[in-house]
């Protein structure tokens, strides 16, 4: 097997960026989209998490294979929040519990240590045991469950809230 590099992503991704993405989009409650994105909706997300400064996207590449992404984007569009990016980090269904995780955190993280950033925030819906534990690894802790915040497959989901400064 080929070594895993964690890259910068582009816009040859793009496809199998929103491949991966609609496997959780149709099958889970892990995004609350709920519908199949297009690949010009993703070139808007990647658009969106790669301002080259706070906002940056990684994927793990496995000999030209994609096999997951990792970022920081925009957590609310008011000015004052601008110091606060919120993560996003996925593995193709096939390649989790691999490490990969790790390995495009470590990645983003390296990429951003310097940048004018305070507050780091990941939401997750519950469960995703996966997902809390890497994001401990990571060094954030939770703040609050948002209690039945979003419906998908006809019930209600909480979602989990955990935080870190960028500096630990
Ligand atoms: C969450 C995710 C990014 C973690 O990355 P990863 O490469 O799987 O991380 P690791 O292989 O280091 O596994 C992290 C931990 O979760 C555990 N784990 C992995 N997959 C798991 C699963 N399906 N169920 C329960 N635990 C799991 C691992 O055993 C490991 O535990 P440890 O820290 O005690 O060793 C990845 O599992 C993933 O993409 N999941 C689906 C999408 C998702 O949930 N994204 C996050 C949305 S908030």
């Amino acid at each position: 097997m080929a070594e895993i590099k964690a890259r910068r992503a582009e816009l040859g991704d793009l496809a199998r960026l929103a491949e991966i993405y609609n496997y959780y989009v149709i099958n889970t409650p892990i995004t609350f989209d709920l519908k199949p994105v297009t690949i010009e909706e993703r070139a808007a997300w990647l658009e969106h998490h790669s301002d080259g400064a706070r906002h940056r996207l990684f994927v793990a590449d496995e000999g030209g294979r994609v096999l997951g992404w990792a970022g920081t984007g925009q957590f609310r569009d008011r000015a004052a929040y601008d110091t606060s990016v919120e993560m996003t980090i996925y593995c193709a269904p096939e390649a989790t519990g691999r490490g990969i995780g790790p390995i495009m955190y470590g990645a983003l993280f390296e990429a951003i240590r310097n940048e004018d950033i305070n507050r780091m925030l990941a939401g997750i819906t519950l469960p995703n045991e996966a997902s809390i534990k890497i994001h401990e690894r990571f060094g954030f802790r939770p703040v609050g469950t948002f209690s039945e915040v979003g419906r998908k497959f006809g019930k209600y989901w909480d979602v989990l809230w955990m935080e870190r400064p960028l500096r630990i």
